[in-house]
């Protein structure tokens, strides 16, 4: 792993691993699952009629809204704490991959969240978050301050969904080919590997 001198300020480590602070592991964990179940089960509402689609997007909004809040917290607590160092002995390339593939991760899900939140107010139909609140209350005709953000959010979680594939095989690669104990810096708890 890499030297401790290049440690930044709020990292720890467990014996020779460099590991995430909690909160940087809390945020983490809970966002990507928060995102999963969301990029993966939206809500069906493609070629259903305007005025049968808000049963459908009540939960599918207020989720999104929660998943923005904790990304600008997210974003926020990364930019207080910076970028992790790199595993010694990756290649370079590997770590300007992985490198590119957080950042557009922290790209798109602030983008993407945002892009669904402000297609809600030209939307054609009612939309209210868990029913708590309206955002949009009058169902007017589709126009195209709905449609170019709605187009936007759509291919945003597109694109996480391939991001999270690399994402997902780099750190099992890592893990399991590569043994440099990569998963325990998001997972602490997992048994050191081979040489740390
Ligand atoms: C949608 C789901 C996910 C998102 C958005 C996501 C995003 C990120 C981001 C942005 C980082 C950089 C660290 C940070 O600043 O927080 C990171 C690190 C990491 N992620 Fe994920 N992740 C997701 C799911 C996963 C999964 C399923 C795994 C395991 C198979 C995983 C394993 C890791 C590991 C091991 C690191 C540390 C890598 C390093 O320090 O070089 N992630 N993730």
């Amino acid at each position: 792993m890499l030297s401790q001198e290049n440690n930044n300020k709020r990292s720890t480590w467990s014996g020779r691993t460099y590991v995430y602070d909690p909160l940087s592991i809390l945020f983490h964990w809970v966002i990507g699952a928060l995102l999963i179940r969301q990029i993966f089960f939206p809500p069906e509402i493609e070629g259903m009629p305007f005025d049968q689609r808000p049963p459908m997007v009540t939960f599918h909004t207020g989720m999104g809204l929660i998943i923005l809040a904790l990304v600008v917290l997210r974003i926020v607590w990364f930019l207080r704490r910076g970028s992790a160092p790199m595993v010694e002995n990756t290649p370079l390339w590997q770590y300007r991959v992985a490198i590119s593939v957080h950042r557009a991760f922290y790209v798109l899900m602030f983008l993407t969240p945002l892009l669904g939140f402000l297609s809600t107010f030209s939307a054609p139909y009612e939309i209210a978050p868990f029913n708590l609140f309206y955002l949009n209350s009058e169902a007017h005709a589709p126009t195209f301050w709905f449609e170019l953000p709605s187009f936007i959010h759509k291919q945003g979680s597109r694109i996480m969904i391939g991001l999270l594939v690399i994402h997902s095989l780099a750190a099992l690669y890592h893990q399991f080919h590569v043994k440099d104990n990569l998963l325990r810096r998001m997972i602490p708890a997992l048994p050191p590997q081979e040489d740390d």
